[in-house]
């Protein structure tokens, strides 16, 4: 019985040297102790358009939507670092989310991709706060369509000077906290698979 949690994780950044993207490789890492099969994606290698309604009624969906959502289908839960852009969702999230969120046929449920699917949230920012309003958003968006977000988060402020040069947080007691985040999502879906570890 396939009951290894499976955890689709990826930041909310494009950027080469995104803070979001060493945080949500480190959760990663919490949850593949944990026991979960971890598939780590960076949106820089899934570039969409902007989701525009009448380009999607023209090609249908763009190639690397396509890809994505066979990623969300094959997986249980997302690890999601969601940087804040002007204390809200950045764009390229969103886009992800909407193009994800398409049917491609009358045949396929709505919100197939995220339905029934768990998440576990973080963000960092250069900002004293880490990031958390966004993560406000994000928690809100994803809950509406389908997705169980664990209560538990994590927000890394000063993030330009909180990790050390081999990617891992310089406060352990974060580190332990963002691994263990992994770890959490893992065991809950474990245990909504009915797996008892
Ligand atoms: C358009 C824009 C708006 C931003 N707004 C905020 C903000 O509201 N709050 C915040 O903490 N940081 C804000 N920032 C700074 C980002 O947190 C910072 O660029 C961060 O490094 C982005 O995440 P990344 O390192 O994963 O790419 C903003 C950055 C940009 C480009």
């Amino acid at each position: 019985m396939a009951t290894t949690p499976k955890i689709l994780a990826f930041a909310g950044s494009t950027r080469v040297e995104s803070f979001n993207k060493k945080l949500v490789k480190i959760a990663a890492a919490g949850a593949g102790k944990a026991g979960a099969e971890v598939t780590l994606i960076d949106l820089r290698d899934f570039a969409l358009p902007l989701y525009d309604g009448d380009l999607e009624e023209r090609d249908g969906l763009p190639e690397n939507a396509k890809k994505l959502k066979v990623l969300f289908l094959a997986h249980d839960g997302l690890l999601l670092s969601a940087p804040e852009y002007n204390s809200g969702i950045t764009a390229v999230l969103k886009n992800t989310l909407d193009w994800v969120s398409r049917s491609e046929s009358d045949e396929e449920k709505p919100l197939a991709c995220y339905a029934g699917k768990v998440a576990g949230l973080m963000s960092a920012s250069p900002g004293a706060l880490g990031g958390l309003r966004g993560l406000f958003q994000v928690r809100a968006i994803l809950g509406n369509i389908k997705v169980l977000v664990l209560p538990d988060q994590v927000a890394v402020a000063k993030a330009h000077e909180a990790f050390n040069p081999d990617g891992s947080l310089k406060d352990a007691k974060q580190q332990a906290a963002v691994e263990k985040l992994g770890a959490t999502l893992a065991g809950t879906i474990a245990k909504l698979k009915g797996q008892t570890n």
